[in-house]
């Protein structure tokens, strides 16, 4: 990553992380962005702020841990005051993202799903038009008959690739599960896709989050843009 973007999402993630408020309970996302929103938080909590992150990976857990950042659980807290979360895709206009490159989707769904708004942070080069232009869109499945689902998948119109680790094997998820990243090109209907990818057994989730987010804060050179969703 060069000195620019980084610099983009750690501003980003400095701004976000000033939305959190004292006593919240904040559901922590995963990714390189989320990562910087976690910095920021760990920062004030550091100068004082009382608040419980709800990770949404192993990965984001620690660091927040290591930050001082006190994890709860939602055994503890089943509800989340607020998500702040990075993304692939951003769709302009009604903020439905594509989300799971970093290979989090299903926990950080959860925690999506848990939380009373969500705060999507971003570059400007993660806004769309349509969900699908740039990215595929990674769908969660069990490892056991991955192959079934991978069929179905390739019939609702998508050329589906097993997520691979470094090493070429096949990639698991903090859930021990495996990861179809499937390419469908650009998407008119996410809702009806999200419904028809969630319908094929052994999908857990997908990667397309509709109707999630509340409100994405976008990083350019110009500084950062908020969008409400519409
Ligand atoms: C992880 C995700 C990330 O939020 C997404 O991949 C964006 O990551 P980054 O901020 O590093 O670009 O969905 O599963």
């Amino acid at each position: 990553m060069d000195d620019r973007a980084s610099e983009l999402k750690r501003r980003v993630g400095a701004a976000a992380a000033e939305l959190v408020e004292d006593g919240m309970v904040v559901g922590l996302g995963t990714g390189s962005t989320a990562d910087c929103m976690i910095d920021s938080l760990g920062v004030r909590v550091q100068a004082g702020l009382r608040c419980i992150g709800i990770p949404s990976s192993v990965r984001s857990g620690e660091r927040a841990r290591a930050l001082g950042i006190e994890i709860g659980s939602f055994a503890s807290h089943p509800e989340i005051d607020l998500t702040i979360d990075g993304a692939d895709e951003v769709e302009r206009g009604t903020l439905n993202l594509v989300k799971g490159l970093g290979g989090a989707l299903l926990r950080e769904k959860i925690v999506a799903a848990a939380s009373r708004r969500m705060v999507v942070v971003a570059d400007q080069g993660k806004l769309v038009d349509r969900l699908g232009e740039h990215t595929p869109v990674p769908v969660e499945v069990s490892s056991f008959g991955w192959e079934a689902a991978a069929l179905r998948l390739g019939r609702l119109g998508a050329r589906v690739s097993p997520r691979r680790d470094r090493q070429g094997g096949l990639f698991v998820t903090d859930g021990g599960n495996m990861i179809l990243d499937c390419a469908f090109g650009p998407i008119e209907d996410a809702a009806g896709a999200e419904a028809a990818i969630r319908a094929i057994v052994g999908v857990f989730e997908s990667g397309l989050f509709v109707g999630r987010a509340t409100l994405a804060l976008v990083a350019g050179p110009g500084g950062i843009v908020r969008y409400e969703a519409g």
